[in-house]
């Protein structure tokens, strides 16, 4: 890996080294409220959005505040027990809190790039994940406004993990199978309070 790409991937993991005991606090609390790994929410698919009220919106600020708070780029309907086709993600640290509602892909390019990756729903995984570099994507926002989008790097990454979620496919599902193999040894090792 390039050093550019080396930062990349520490976006997408997003763990800062300098976060002081009140940023980890409320990290610890916020991550009590993701699911985590072995809970079936985390394998199902979620259903379409029909209705595009208030509860939605408040569902999608309560989100952001969780991602915020637990130091994520990306957090889906499924990792809040939720399962409703959207997610909320903010790729750029003082961007707007973005949010896609019924996502759809509708062009990948052929052009793959390979990137470690993390989840919130998976503690101490970081893994290898192979996805096209380039898409485009149409969705509908918190409105039920129609969204067009053709991105790439860290955000294309995001929106394609934060995706997968809403199928029911997680990080571990993409890597390789050595790679699975040790994720599953650290996530065991964690339940059992290693
Ligand atoms: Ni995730």
């Amino acid at each position: 890996m390039t050093d550019n790409d080396q930062t990349e991937a520490e976006e997408l993991r997003r763990e800062p080294p300098e976060l002081d005991p009140e940023m980890l606090a409320r990290r610890e609390a916020a991550l009590r409220h993701v699911r985590k790994f072995g809970d079936p929410v985390l394998k199902s698919r979620a259903a379409e959005v029909e209705t595009f009220d208030d509860g939605l919106r408040a569902e999608v600020e309560r989100m952001g505040l969780l991602m915020e708070d637990a130091v994520g780029v990306g957090l889906a309907a499924n990792q809040v027990g939720l399962l409703r086709r959207f997610f909320v993600y903010r790729v750029d640290e003082d961007g707007p809190l973005e949010a896609l509602v019924n996502p759809v892909i509708d062009w990948e390019s052929d052009q793959e790039e390979t990137f470690e990756e993390g989840c919130l729903s998976l503690p101490q995984v970081v893994v290898e994940v192979t996805r096209p570099a380039q898409i485009r994507v149409s969705a509908q926002d918190r409105f039920g406004e129609p969204i067009e989008l053709e991105v790439e790097g860290l955000e294309a990454r995001v929106i394609q993990h934060e995706l997968d979620h809403l199928n029911g496919v997680l990080i571990i599902d993409r890597t390789t199978r050595g790679q699975r193999r040790e994720a599953m040894r650290t996530l065991r090792d964690l339940e059992s309070g290693f």
